[in-house]
């Protein structure tokens, strides 16, 4: 059975107080819960007093990065390590918006991703396609590409702590989702890479979160397709009773 994982990737939104703030409030609304993971990713600079706030809490932390080294002459570089010693748990690697605007790579993302697994903290790794990619018929090859460069070399053994987001570029913080049925269909395609690089029992664990304008009114549609078990939610996750309502579709 895959636990569903929703995840709020609050972005570039929310200042370490209101970060603080916010995260005590969930806290509150979603105590007890234990039959799905929740993941909530603050700016970096949060990272430390949300964990403090979130002593015993069922709310993991993520960060919506992580470096490819623990250390060296990388400016501005996260590290994983460092990470890891404050209580992180989680990193999101190849987000679109990384792809877009800081030049993010699927072999840097990979580089990333063995490095998060080495230091013990799971990832959710973003794929997905354009607007353009879809509109060519181009969404199978893309998402194949993504996959094939993100997991090279990545272990079987792995698996169990990685996450994979479809996140189709062009519904994420459009308000135009993908339809549950175009979402689970390209969540099954990922499966079936999965099944090809490891086998399928990989394939039947793995988790796969949808991306692009979850919200409370289309959450429960989008879990009830069979390859969707989590979604990782920009937007709709900034609003306590918004992220709420997704957290208990
Ligand atoms: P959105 O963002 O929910 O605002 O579309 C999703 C994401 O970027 O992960």
């Amino acid at each position: 059975m895959r636990k569903p994982i929703i995840a709020g990737n609050w972005k570039m939104y929310k200042s370490v107080k209101e970060s603080v703030d916010f995260a005590k409030q969930l806290n509150e609304k979603l105590k007890g819960i234990v039959d799905r993971e929740i993941v909530i990713a603050p700016t970096f600079l949060a990272a430390s007093s949300v964990i403090d706030a979130l002593r015993f809490s069922n709310i993991r932390v993520a960060t919506q990065d992580a470096h490819w080294e623990n250390e060296g002459a990388y400016t501005s570089g996260i590290s994983p390590a460092f990470l890891k010693e404050l209580g992180v748990k989680f990193a999101i690697l190849g987000h679109s918006e990384k792809r877009q605007y800081d030049n993010e790579t699927d072999e840097r993302v990979n580089r990333k991703l063995k490095n998060v697994l080495r230091n013990d903290l799971k990832a959710i790794v973003c794929v997905g396609e354009t607007l353009q990619e879809r509109e060519s018929g181009k969404t199978e090859n893309i998402i194949e590409s993504q996959v094939k460069g993100c997991f090279e070399g990545i272990g079987l053994g792995d698996l169990s702590n990685i996450v994979i987001a479809y996140e189709p570029v062009w519904a994420i913080g459009t308000g135009k989702n993908a339809t549950p049925e175009q979402a689970n269909e390209v969540h099954a395609f990922i499966r079936g890479l999965i099944a090809k690089k490891y086998n399928a029992e990989a394939a039947g664990n793995i988790r796969l979160q949808y991306g692009g304008s979850v919200k409370p009114e289309n959450i429960k549609q989008l879990m009830a397709q069979p390859d969707i078990d989590g979604a990782l939610v920009g937007g709709a996750s900034l609003k306590i009773d918004s992220f709420e309502a997704l957290v208990k579709f």
